[in-house]
């Protein structure tokens, strides 16, 4: 299996290091195989196979299990909109069929851009700011269908970067669950966790 380009597997050394036992790693390295190419290929898998010694079958039941782990291409920009209880009985539902509309796919498929992939997602912790949702895992609560609409149009037009919960909150969300949580500077840089070994976010308070 060919190596990642030396940053990457700079990284992937740090990750490994911070485990007493390499294999442990094998759950941030995925996410560092998915900011590699977007989603977890076999040949991405197979690195991480390689990396902490076990076999690539052992990383393709850990990866397969987790839905926040993609073993296909989602686009871009990952929309996950939450559809259990408490944003249910929110408006999810609304909220939902509003993206469905304005990104042009059902949930689970990407646009023909491949640009914005959407999905409804199970509960994401954010059950006080409800009706919750997320782009690559970044955080918007207190969202609404016409909300949610500008918030497509948005990604369309100006194509971030890095997607910041802290700027599409203030942009497009309403009552958030706390609002003591500590500021992010950077955010999330692709359809994955903004996970601190990736470097993708880096605490305003550092
Ligand atoms: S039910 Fe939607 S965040 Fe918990």
């Amino acid at each position: 299996m060919s190596k990642w380009p030396e940053a990457t597997e700079e990284r992937a050394r740090a990750i490994i290091a911070q485990y007493p036992n390499r294999r442990s790693a094998v759950m941030p390295l995925l996410y560092l195989a998915m900011s590699e190419e977007g989603y977890l290929t076999e040949a991405g898998m197979a690195r991480v196979a390689e990396l902490v010694g076990i076999t690539p079958a052992q990383v393709l039941s850990v990866a397969s299990f987790y839905t926040m782990y993609k073993l296909e291409p989602v686009g871009r920009y990952l929309i996950s909109c939450c559809t259990s209880i408490s944003c249910m009985l929110l408006g999810s539902d609304d909220v939902l069929h509003a993206l469905e509309e304005e990104v042009g796919v059902a949930s689970g498929e990407v646009d023909s851009e491949g640009l914005i992939g959407l999905e409804h997602a199970e509960c994401i912790g954010a059950c006080g700011g409800a009706p919750a949702m997320q782009v690559n895992y970044e955080l918007i609560e207190g969202i609404n269908p016409e909300k949610a609409r500008q918030l497509v149009e948005w990604l369309r037009k100006a194509r971030p970067e890095v997607v910041n919960t802290d700027e599409m909150q203030s942009l497009f969300g309403g009552r958030p669950s706390f609002d003591w949580a500590i500021t992010e500077d950077v955010g999330a840089v692709g359809p994955y966790p903004a996970y601190e070994p990736f470097g993708t976010v880096r605490s305003s308070t550092e």
